[in-house]
Order: C-alpha cells, then structure tokens, then sequence
C-alpha cells in the first residue's frame, strides 16, 4: 500500500499550491482527510486555502511561503516543516513555470530561474524526504512534469527540457524505490486552465482550446489517484496521450520542423 494512513503528525507537502493544480491538489488531499502544508511565494492565498482546508474537511493544514528557485530558502523552509513536528509522507513536487518564445530572444536569468524552481527544488526536496520515508518504510512522491516532458518544443525550450528532467528523473526513482514501500508517480498533464499561461506569456486562448485543455481539478485527481495506486506515470486525457506518444516516436528531422512551423505558443 503506497499510501499510508493518515496521522496527526503526517503531512502532505504540496509545492506551488497558491494557485492552479497545486490549489486543487491540497483540496483533493484535504479532501481524502489528510493533513497537508501549503508552500509558494504568496503568502495570504495560503493563508486563505489553509483556513478553507482546515474549517472544510477537519484537517491541519500548515503554511510555509518559499521562493523555491533558492536553496537557502529551500532549507528554511525544511527546517520549519519539522520544527513543527511535521513528517512529510506525502511529497507532491508540482510548482513550475514556463516561458514562450526563442530562447535567444528570453531572459536568461528567469529561463536559469526555472531550470532551479523546476528541476533542482524537485531533486533537493526529494533527496530530503526519500530517505526519511524509505526509513519508515512509507510515503509517495508526486512529480508534476508534462506532456511537454516526451519531446523538445521550440520556443518553449528550457521549459520542455526541465520537464524531460522532471519525468525521467520520477520513472528512474520509481524503479529505484521498489520493494520499499515508497512510490515515486510523475503526472504529464496537457494545456490546463490556470495562472501558468499568463505567468508564461502565453495568450489565454491556446490555453483554453476546447476540448483540449482540461481543468486543474481534472489534473490533481488523476494524479492523486495514480499515487494512490502507485503508478510509474500517468497522463490524464486521450488528446494528452497522443501528444505525448506522438511526441516521443516521431524522428526529431519531422518533429522539430512541424512543431516549429505549426505550433502556436510563443510566435
Ligand atoms: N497549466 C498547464 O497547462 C500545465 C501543463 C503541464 C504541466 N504544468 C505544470 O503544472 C505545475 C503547476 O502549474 P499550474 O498550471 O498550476 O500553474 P500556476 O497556476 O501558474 O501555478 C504555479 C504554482 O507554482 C508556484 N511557483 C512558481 N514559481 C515558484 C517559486 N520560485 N517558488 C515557489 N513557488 C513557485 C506558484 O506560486 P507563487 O507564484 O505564489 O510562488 C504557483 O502556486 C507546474 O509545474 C507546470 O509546469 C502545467
């Protein structure tokens, strides 16, 4: 059973949960009864879930803000975690941002900034909590990456390759940890409707195409029942699935030149 029971003292660590999938993974976790600490920049809409979470379903529901691109940041807000007696035994690694357009033409410095928030807070939190469940001999890890993770995307280049870190680093954990009674499931979700678009530059309407884009609640829920059922990875949606299977089979000599000529974001 990769998911252990809820306790008091237990805690599900969800990252980035001031807004969009985050938000809606800390209701689906609060939901299902489990305590959960709510990390991200903006403080007062934690604040604000928090309260929500703990007058709704009856559970402890923790705030610590973190800029998580800063390590030093990173480990005050470890510190915290247990100094309020907390064990993370749920670890759910979704804050993330993107950007759109020719990297020659981006600011370098917030591209560096997202390979730190998105790819090496996701390995530091996990080199701090795997061990500490390992030794209990429980606990899961959820690893939001993307559909964007299964093949290199022009004018979203950093961002896909952080995502390709994010999957193969999750499906790599996931092997290592059999046997330990800890799971590692990465979730790949598609175009969502939340603040990612307009914290990315990409205009509202390629976020909100219908019948391909789905909702934040959609997401959190398949990617909470995948770790519950101790899933390798999962990506919600068919139109998901055959972008993603398209993405990986093509040869890169087809796929880079479609995808630079037909694909909207960032022209
Ligand atoms: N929406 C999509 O289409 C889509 C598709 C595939 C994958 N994803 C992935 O899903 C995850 C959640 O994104 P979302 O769609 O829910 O976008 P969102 O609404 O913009 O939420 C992003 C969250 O990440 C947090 N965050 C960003 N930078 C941070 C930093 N330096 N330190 C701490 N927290 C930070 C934000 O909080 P603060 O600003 O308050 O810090 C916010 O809570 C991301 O990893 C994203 O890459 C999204």
């Amino acid at each position: 059973m990769p998911l252990p029971p809820p306790s008091d003292s237990s805690t599900c660590l969800v990252t980035g949960a001031s807004s969009g999938i985050g938000e809606a993974f800390a209701r689906e976790l609060a939901g299902r009864g489990r305590g959960v600490t709510l990390t991200a920049r903006r403080k007062e809409r934690l604040v604000k879930l928090a309260s929500e979470l703990t007058d709704r379903y009856r559970v402890r529901a923790e705030v610590v803000t973190c800029d998580l691109s800063s390590a030093a940041a990173r480990r005050r807000m470890i510190k915290t975690i247990a100094d309020r007696g907390l064990e993370v035994e749920v670890l759910v690694n979704n804050a993330g941002f993107g950007s759109a357009g020719r990297f020659q033409d981006l600011d370098g410095e917030s591209e560096v900034q997202m390979v730190r928030t998105n790819v090496e807070a996701v390995v530091d939190l996990c080199a701090t909590y795997v061990p500490q469940m390992v030794a209990r001999r429980r606990g899961a890890i959820l690893n939001v990456a993307s559909v964007a993770a299964y093949q290199p995307v022009p004018r979203q280049t950093t961002y896909a390759a952080t995502k390709a870190f994010v999957l193969s680093f999750s499906e790599g954990l996931h092997a290592d940890l059999k046997g330990t009674g800890v799971t590692s499931t990465a979730l790949c979700p598609g175009p969502t409707r939340t603040e990612f678009g307009d914290a990315a530059g990409i205009p509202d309407e390629l976020m909100r195409i219908p019948g391909l884009s789905y909702s934040a609640e959609e997401m959190a829920a398949a990617g909470v029942q995948a770790m519950e059922r101790g899933r390798r990875a999962v990506i919600p949606g068919a139109t998901n699935v055959a972008g993603a299977v398209g993405g990986r089979l093509m040869p890169r000599a087809l796929l880079l030149p479609l995808l630079d000529r037909f694909y909207p974001v960032g022209k």
